[in-house]
């Protein structure tokens, strides 16, 4: 465990985080009661929330946005954009036309296996299961789980042919 990123960039929001080794975390960051492990790479305007976990040697691209509930294993590649989703069925309010807070709404899990592939802007809806080494497309939306290998794109998401079964 170390005391933080192993790197120096400007204006990072750190809070509560434990880091792993060699991390490396750059600027405009807002990272606050996650854990993040050896080696993982943070690219600028992340946002990672409280609760979530991000294993070690991945590589996370700008822009993404990653929240409680979410447990990503080693050697996955986030791209540019992704979004992951814990409320299904979001409202402001509840039904005493307060602000909602933890006890208002369901956090739906989300597991992200080993060697996982996200393509840019991909959306990633609460409580999917991403199998080991599955590639998901830029833009895709992924409502369902994807097995394992399972190369999917689209809204909502698909598997695609292997390239072999494409030439006939
Ligand atoms: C999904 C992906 C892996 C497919 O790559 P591929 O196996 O080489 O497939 P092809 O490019 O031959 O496309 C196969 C079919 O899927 C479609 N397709 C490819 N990528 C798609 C996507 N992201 N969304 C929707 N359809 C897609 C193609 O139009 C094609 O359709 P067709 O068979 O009707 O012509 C790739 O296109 C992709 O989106 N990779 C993610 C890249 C990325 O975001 N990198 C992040 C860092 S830069």
């Amino acid at each position: 465990m170390a005391d933080g990123p192993a790197n120096d960039a400007g204006h990072r929001l750190i809070d509560d985080v434990d880091f792993g080794d060699d991390v490396v975390v750059y600027s405009f960051t807002n990272l606050y009661g996650c854990r993040i492990g050896d080696r993982t790479r943070i690219g600028p305007f992340v946002e990672i929330q409280r609760g979530a976990v991000v294993g070690a040697d991945c590589k996370i691209q700008s822009h993404t946005f990653i929240c409680d509930g979410v447990t990503i294993e080693d050697e996955v590649f986030i791209g540019h954009g992704v979004l992951f989703i814990n409320d299904k069925h979001p409202r402001a309010t509840n039904d005493h036309g307060q602000l909602q807070d933890t006890d208002d709404w369901e956090l739906l899990p989300t597991l992200v296996e080993r060697g996982a592939a996200l393509g840019s802007g991909a959306v990633i809806l609460g409580g999917v299961r991403i199998g080991a080494g599955a590639l998901v497309g830029a833009g895709a939306v992924v409502t369902r789980d994807v097995a394992a290998g399972e190369v999917v794109a689209g809204s909502p998401a698909s598997k695609i042919r292997p390239p072999a079964a494409r030439d006939n």
